[in-house]
């Protein structure tokens, strides 16, 4: 059993992932294995739509993404960690999830894909096209399914999630994670 975490802020110091790093100390405390992946500063270029991968499996584009591809295909949870950007996914997760394309005709392991994400504002509800957006990602894999998140609302420089009660947030949801894929 295994939770692959995919931390796609490009900063330092970055409050979805440290939120994600707790996240999976707690998944492997609950004695499952759990890996904290982040996409900055990789070479993750844009999709070209060439449906090549359809017949092939494999992507044209050689980047950082196929060593990443792999491990999303072989976990058996997924836990994508981003910003809250203009009331959406980054760019940068959006760009890697179009990536995941030579997926779709494969074999793959994942059954439930969670999400993580902070934003500057902490109004109910601003994470829901996130959130979503993430769900048509989940809905093309039919054997997946949008598991659950984490939101956490009023974080705006580097760091703020650094504290004990978001550290709590973070344990309670790895142990939930944990709980549910068990
Ligand atoms: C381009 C950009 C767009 C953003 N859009 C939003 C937004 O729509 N709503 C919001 O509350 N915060 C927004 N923010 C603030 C970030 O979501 C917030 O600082 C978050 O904690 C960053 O997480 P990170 O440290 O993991 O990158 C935006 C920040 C940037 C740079």
């Amino acid at each position: 059993m295994k939770v692959l975490l995919i931390s796609s802020s490009m900063r330092r110091n970055s409050n979805s992932e440290y939120l994600a790093a707790m996240c999976a100390e707690a998944i492997r405390k609950e004695g499952i294995e759990a890996e904290l992946v982040s996409l900055a500063g990789l070479d993750i270029r844009f999709c070209i739509g060439c449906l090549s991968c359809h017949k092939t499996l494999q992507c044209v584009i050689k980047d950082d993404v196929s060593e990443i591809m792999e491990k999303v295909k072989e976990a058996d949870a997924l836990v994508f960690a981003t910003p809250l950007y203009f009331f959406e996914l980054s760019g940068l997760l959006k760009t890697f999830l179009d990536r995941m394309n030579p997926l779709y005709a494969q074999e793959y392991s994942f059954r439930k894909v969670y999400m993580i994400a902070t934003a500057a504002d902490g109004e109910d509800g601003i994470f829901d096209r996130a959130y979503s957006g993430l769900g048509g990602w989940v809905d093309c894999y039919p054997e997946a399914e949008l598991s659950g998140r984490l939101c956490v609302g009023g974080v705006t420089a580097p760091g703020e999630t650094k504290n004990e009660s978001h550290e709590m947030m973070a344990a309670e949801f790895g142990r939930k994670i944990a709980e549910q894929i068990r």
